[in-house]
């Protein structure tokens, strides 16, 4: 934003520098926040403590004060876009007029628009594996939290300026899918799915799973099982036709939700290339092959002399069957043999940490010179009220669509409200932007690593740290610029004396940009999320002790920008979440 002054002034700083016998160092540029003044502050320590380093006898916040005070005697009245200087305890400190920096602000945000937070391409690659649900089976509230998440990590990687390719992989087969398979045959042949594929499909599901207990049906099970492990051409059709239905299913679910993938792997693709490459590892004599009495294992723990810390991967069962483990292998070479990555993340949750941290191991003991790139993003579970864990293997199942739908009635009541003259279209679609906007961020706004409890009161606060109030911001904004008429005056001069709450927006907004990457660096989401709350909450202060249309027009003018600009801030950052962010509510 304020690249122009800062290159200038840091010319004149080398030069400096350089008659003082310092060639070639970085300066370091930080913000300083504001006390009356914006600026920027230069640490000089560093370069003392290099001089120190070579042997130059000197005490280094001595030699950082006298090199800020040289460059400040240097630059002298020339101060190019700067207010004042000031060289205080090794740091120069170079202010800003407040109304230069205010307007400069909002005149980039307004420029840049919706680009406003985003970075450059920066030639990287990142491969984002998430979701991963099984088919022919429900999509849970379990998945949410990973879809999310996920989703979310992605749209952050993109503003931080990663290629990012969007990757989701299939349980496809297994004894699920067979189960499922042999109940359609018997009770359900010829049926097709319902409008709601992914609820449809559950349902015959849940039902096989209860047959399943009786040892008959079971049998008749596993002679299926034979059959498609023989690929019986029947049952393969059958199998190919149903899988597209869940994958249909699937698909609502995730146009609702605002995602889509760019390469859908499945577990049946990469189950024959496990088998061989398990052969391979027991050539090899990584791995032990104990069949029949035991399963084929990798002894992590023996191979690399640790004790208990990567312990004993499972890569086939004793009769032959493949496990995760079988798949993963063969899938994370797949995607480096497809893919240039800089980067193979993995959103799984936590309880898969040890198995992840196996086979990124098992790889890199294969010789994958890529398996440091691997990385789990590990999140933790999702608790409903009541303390009901929604796992996504075992445990109480809430589904998608059911949750959604609650969602979308308690949000409507809400809706209905504040906007009865609103269309019943209008209505509804206000209440599921603002019913999915509570779900989503109520998973980013919590650590990954901590497990999340969804409280519908919580979820659809108006007043508190929740996506409604914030899309209310938005709302709040978009109204004052509606009723400003006229379109947006195109430039405006900031005063010197702002009040507190257009500082604090302004603040706000600067950090955009460099929470964008730094979200991005440590896969979180919640950064976002915590500013997008922070600006609306100062936008609401803005919004009560701040006149806007009411004001003098020099005054005016310069607030309308400023809204304008928050918000597209307040827009931009819903948008790294995932979440819409309406122009009425
Ligand atoms: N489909 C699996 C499940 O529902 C999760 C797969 C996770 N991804 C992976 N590469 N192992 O439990």
């Amino acid at each position: 934003m304020f690249d122009q002054e800062k290159s200038l002034v840091e010319l004149k700083i080398k030069t400096y520098l350089q008659s003082e016998g310092i060639d070639d160092c970085n300066l370091e540029f930080r913000q300083i926040p504001f006390s009356g003044e914006w600026g920027l502050a230069v640490p000089l320590f560093p370069l003392a403590a290099a001089e120190a380093r070579l042997g130059k006898k000197i005490s280094v916040p001595q030699r950082a004060q006298e090199l800020a005070e040289g460059i400040q005697a240097y630059l002298g009245d020339d101060l190019g876009g700067f207010s004042h200087v000031e060289a205080v305890k090794g740091y120069l400190n170079l202010f800003f007029s407040t109304a230069t920096y205010a307007q400069r602000v909002i005149d980039t945000v307004l420029e840049q628009g919706a680009d406003y937070g985003r970075h450059p391409g920066r030639d990287k690659t990142v491969m984002v594996e998430y979701s991963q649900p099984n088919t022919h089976k429900a999509f849970h509230v379990g998945h949410l939290r990973n879809v999310i998440l996920g989703g979310s990590v992605c749209r952050i990687l993109e503003g931080a300026g990663y290629e990012v390719i969007r990757a989701n992989y299939l349980g496809d087969i297994g004894l699920h899918v067979i189960k499922w398979m042999w109940n359609y045959m018997k009770n359900h042949a010829g049926e097709t799915p319902d409008e709601d594929r992914t609820h449809w499909m559950n349902a015959i599901y849940a039902e096989a799973d209860q047959l399943f207990q009786d040892p008959e049906n079971e049998a008749e099970v596993r002679a299926l099982y034979a059959r498609w492990n023989q690929r019986d051409p029947e049952i393969i059709a059958l199998w190919q036709k149903t899988r597209q239905w869940s994958l249909e299913g699937f698909d609502q679910i995730y146009t609702q939700l605002d995602e889509s993938f760019d390469r859908l792997y499945f577990e049946s693709e990469v189950e024959e290339s496990g088998a061989r490459l398990v052969d391979a590892l027991i050539q090899k004599g990584l791995a032990r092959d104990e069949r029949p009495e035991g399963p084929v294992i990798i002894d992590l723990d023996e191979i690399l002399g640790t004790e208990d810390e990567y312990r004993v991967l499972v890569v086939l069962r004793s009769d032959g069957s493949s496990l995760y483990s079988t798949k993963d292998l063969p899938l994370a070479i797949q995607k480096f043999a497809e893919y240039d990555l800089d980067q193979s993340i993995y959103v799984i949750d936590v309880r898969q940490s040890l198995y992840l941290k196996q086979i990124f191991k098992t790889l890199e003991v294969m010789g994958f010179e890529w398996a440091d790139k691997l990385h789990h993003l590990a999140y933790e579970l999702v608790n409903l009220p009541g303390n009901v864990t929604m796992a996504s293997r075992e445990g109480t199942v809430v589904l998608f669509d059911d949750l959604v739908r609650e969602a979308t009635r308690r949000a409507k009541t809400i809706v209905e409200e504040k906007n009865p003259e609103l269309t019943e279209a209008i209505k509804h679609e206000i209440a599921e932007a603002v019913a999915l906007g509570a779900l989503k961020y109520t998973m980013l706004a919590r650590d990954n690593a901590k497990v999340v409890t969804f409280d519908w009161d919580a979820a659809l606060d108006f007043n508190g740290q929740a996506a409604p109030y914030i899309q209310y911001a938005h709302v709040r904004a978009g109204s004052i610029l509606r009723k400003a008429g006229q379109s947006l005056p195109p430039q405006a001069v900031f005063p010197d004396e702002l009040h507190k709450a257009e500082v604090d927006l302004i603040e706000l907004m600067t950090r955009l940009p460099g929470d964008v990457l730094r979200a991005a660096e440590e896969y979180r989401p919640l950064i976002i999320a915590n500013l997008s709350f922070e600006i609306a909450r100062v936008f609401n202060d803005f919004y009560n002790t701040c006149q806007v249309l009411n004001a003098a027009p020099d005054v005016r003018d310069y607030r309308l920008r400023l809204v304008a600009a928050a918000q597209q801030v307040i827009a931009t950052s819903l948008k790294f979440l995932g979440i819409k962010a309406p122009s009425i509510m």
